[in-house]
């Protein structure tokens, strides 16, 4: 018997979850970027991340939350794009993803246990329609407590399977090296093929109750007001819903490639094509470029592999096949349609900036694979060492080698390849501490340089000094005051601005007043991301050199974004409060060009 839930498809899915939690109190915000501003982490792996503030007491939920009446709220709902490298080699499987999407409802002391289980029990049994197999709850050890109370919520609910685990099953957190986290009640599903096929009950649901913050020195302490922190894979729960054996025959995956792929190509490696294909469209929308550094060596090593696998699939094996004539049309038109399948929902989702990129990584690629090719053949054996060089040389990562090298690779593990990648990083950054006088770069956004943690200290107090600066010439100037570059390093900020004359020393000094008054108000230093009509829009000021992605961080210098005195388009980081950045003095004006002026400042 098809139940009516079987026809309704991932976008009505995440409708009806943001409506669910609207209805009930919440307010809906969007995804953040796939690129967290933490720089401690690389990639955004949960729905929390950019709520982590809320659950400290760093910011008041209710200074920036208004539920559907336009009252303040504590709740709020998401559905956010997340990336998981520590998952990367196990994809291919029945389950695992590098990009998925994760929906999850918080609460920042406002509701908590009783509350965030009735609704994971509400949502999946009425709006979705299906049974819970089982729940787990944690089961406590010598430093935590076991969580009796959800088993009870649970009891009264009337789910009779409650399973109990501890730390490694039922214990969340945090993300990046310090932050909230908890014991965690989490919901397992299965749909009737699956259990006809034998298969188990999948998590669905992780709902995590932030009683905890750890520190950097991964003790524990008691935050001040607990909240709740939940997600719910999209994949997983549409895979339910829809009853499909797998996450690969929902809608989310069936739409990218509706007439298939390649039919000698293993069922491993579709999975692969159609994971990376999502993975390398949202990827390239938040801005990543193809590099051997951070993300951008991730976007490269997904874009290798599936062209790689579609060689070989196009024109035979690997080592004996004509690789220059390397066939990517057919990835181009699975790129094209993870935009257009997901792009009414994410916005940012461009067809020609990913055609673009993709096509130069190809081209770069291209150039090197035959080369690598010839070199691996004479090749009898890929140890780390050598793959590093293979890698280094021609661009052949690591996944490509597993796939491809066959025996020759067999010994080749990931642990060994990165410790060699490691080694290497690190004779490049000898290499930049040369350059850059002694010091090697911690953050380098091109505008913004720190060597170390004192130095970023330094940097992100002169960078919302800048902020300050740019808002303060305006007032004592006029609104003819336009950024024309910046830079930042730990000594001073650099910021040249359109203006015809030379800044007269009053002016100099009522400008460094009106920063300094700034800095004395305290005033918290946040942001939000808007598409970049909007942005411009509220007022946010732009380099007009600059080109900015479809959405735009704006960082804004007050309560509200509405009343905030100081707002840009900016990438960050900054301080977190004005009273952070100390005392700010302008220690040099001069000409750089015709009606541009540029003014050197320092903070002490
Ligand atoms: N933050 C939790 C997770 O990612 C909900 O599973």
């Amino acid at each position: 018997m098809i139940r009516a839930h079987e026809h309704m498809n991932s976008q009505a899915i995440r409708q009806k979850f943001l409506a669910f939690f609207k209805e009930r109190g919440h307010t809906i915000v969007p995804s953040s970027s796939l690129i967290p501003d933490d720089p401690s982490v690389l990639l955004t792996t949960a729905g929390m991340q950019q709520f982590k503030p809320y659950f400290t007491g760093e910011l008041d939920p209710m200074e920036y939350f208004k539920d559907k009446d336009g009252n303040p709220t504590r709740n709020t709902v998401s559905i956010q794009k997340s990336f998981r490298t520590s998952d990367i080699d196990e994809v291919g499987d029945e389950s695992h993803l590098t990009f998925f999407e994760m929906l999850g409802n918080f609460s920042f002391g406002g509701y908590f246990k009783e509350k965030a289980i009735e609704y994971g029990h509400e949502f999946i049994t009425k709006e979705m329609g299906l049974s819970i197999d089982y729940v787990s709850v944690f089961e406590g050890d010598s430093e935590i407590p076991a969580d009796a109370e959800s088993e009870k919520i649970w009891k009264l609910l009337g789910v009779k399977d409650i399973r109990k685990f501890g730390r490694k099953d039922n214990f969340w957190g945090p993300t990046g090296a310090e932050g909230p986290c908890g014991p965690t009640t989490e919901i397992y599903v299965n749909s009737a093929l699956r259990q006809a096929q034998g298969k188990p009950p999948v998590e669905v649901w992780n709902i995590v109750f932030n009683e905890y913050y750890q520190r950097k020195d991964k003790k524990l302490e008691k935050l001040k007001t607990p909240g709740v922190d939940t997600g719910m894979g999209l994949e997983r729960l549409a895979m339910v819903v829809q009853n499909k054996p797998t996450i690969f025959e929902t809608d989310l995956f069936v739409d990218i490639a509706p007439d298939g792929l390649p039919t000698n190509m293993d069922v491993r490696f579709k999975r692969i094509m159609l994971d990376h294909a999502r993975a390398v469209a949202f990827l390239i929308a938040d801005g990543v470029r193809p590099s051997n550094k951070d993300q951008g060596y991730i976007l490269r090593r997904l874009v290798r592999r599936m062209m790689a696998h579609f060689h070989r699939a196009a024109r035979g094996s690997f080592s004996t096949g004509d690789v220059l004539g390397m066939d990517f049309i057919d990835i181009e038109r699975l790129l094209v349609a993870a935009v257009s399948k997901y792009g009414d929902f994410y916005e940012n989702l461009k067809k020609e900036t990913m055609l673009l990129v993709f096509r130069e990584e190809n081209e770069r690629f291209r150039r090197a694979i035959n080369n690598g090719v010839r070199e691996l053949k004479k090749v009898d054996e890929v140890d780390a060492k050598q793959a590093f060089k293979l890698f280094e040389s021609y661009g052949l990562t690591y996944e490509i080698l597993k796939d491809f090298a066959g025996d020759k690779a067999k010994n080749l593990n990931r642990q060994d390849f990165d410790s060699e990648f490691a080694k290497h990083q690190e004779i490049s950054r000898a290499g930049q501490e040369k350059k850059f006088g002694g010091h090697g770069l911690i953050l380098d956004t091109g505008e913004l340089k720190a060597g170390n943690e004192e130095e970023l200290k330094k940097v992100l107090r002169l960078h919302t000094a800048t902020h300050l600066l740019q808002q303060a010439l305006r007032e004592v100037l006029g609104k003819e005051v336009g950024q024309r570059g910046s830079d930042i390093t730990a000594e001073r900020t650099r910021f040249d601005f359109s203006f015809p004359r030379k800044v007269t020393l009053e002016e100099i000094k009522k400008v460094e007043e009106i920063v300094n008054q700034k800095i004395k108000e305290d005033l918290p230093v946040n942001f939000v991301e808007l598409p970049k009509a909007e942005a411009e829009k509220v007022g946010a000021l732009y380099f007009f050199k600059e080109k900015y992605p479809e959405k735009v961080k704006v960082y804004f210098v007050g309560k509200t974004l509405e009343t905030a005195w100081s707002k840009e388009f900016c990438g960050g980081p900054h301080v977190k409060r004005t009273g952070e950045v100390g005392k700010f003095r302008i220690s040099k004006e001069e000409a750089v060009g015709s009606g541009v002026r540029r003014i050197r400042g320092v903070v002490e």
